[in-house]
């Protein structure tokens, strides 16, 4: 599969290396240019390209979406339009700037990055740190693999994404709609950054 990365930071280039290492074609992107990124691509091995933002939504099939939310009026929205987009997004309001929709729960962080971008919107690595991410993987049935919330509204998408969480080594566990269930393992909730297994996970959750 190609799957295009914008945002590529912790959690960005970690993903960026788990999708190349299990076969995937990956290209990266960051704020600053794609000659910012071509040593970490290298690094990365001949499946990883630097690339804009704007290519990288055109290249992938699936496409991470990786940035502060601040900044999510950046993205390209005509590229990413009816796409398969996973959003790693959190809101810290220290960081990204108040949003009054978001200070009063009136809507989330992805179903506003959804309707910007009109992206077929899948919330997935938002709540275990970057650094798990990158050390905890395990195989299938073992006892200490841990499990990663998805949200979506879109059951296809979210078996795809699915399918891309058990391959790089974790179990993902269905948390329902992208607005209800997103809410669930935001930052502050029960769940956030726990290395949770996936019976855990569901439970704390009732899922
Ligand atoms: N760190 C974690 O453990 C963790 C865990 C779960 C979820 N998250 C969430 O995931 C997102 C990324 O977190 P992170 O820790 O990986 O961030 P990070 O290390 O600060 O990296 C952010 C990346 O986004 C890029 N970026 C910023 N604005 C952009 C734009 N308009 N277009 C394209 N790229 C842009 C940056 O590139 P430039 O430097 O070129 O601007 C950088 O590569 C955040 O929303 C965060 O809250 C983080």
């Amino acid at each position: 599969m190609r799957i295009g990365i914008i945002g590529a930071g912790r959690i960005g280039a970690t993903l960026a290396r788990h999708f190349a290492r299990i076969g995937h074609e990956v290209a990266i992107s960051n704020s600053r240019g794609p000659e910012t990124l071509e040593d970490l691509a290298a690094r990365m091995g001949g499946s990883v390209q630097a690339m804009t933002p704007r290519e990288a939504a055109e290249f992938g099939q699936v496409v991470v979406v990786s940035i502060p939310y601040g900044r999510y009026r950046e993205l390209p929205a005509a590229q990413l339009r009816g796409k398969l987009v996973i959003d790693t997004v959190n809101y810290y309001p220290e960081r990204d700037g108040h949003d009054s929709d978001l200070d009063g729960e009136a809507t989330t962080s992805s179903e506003k990055i959804r309707e910007y971008t009109g992206a077929n919107l899948v919330k997935a690595f938002n709540a275990i740190y970057w650094d798990t991410l990158r050390d905890a993987v395990r195989p299938k049935g073992d006892p200490e693999r841990l499990a990663i919330p998805v949200a979506g509204t879109d059951s296809e998408a979210k078996a795809v994404v699915s399918g891309l969480i058990r391959d790089i080594g974790f179990d993902p566990v269905d948390v329902g709609d992208l607005g209800e269930g997103g809410r669930k393992y935001q930052p502050g909730t029960n769940v956030y950054a726990v290395p949770l297994h996936a019976d855990e996970l569901s439970g704390l959750l009732h899922v």
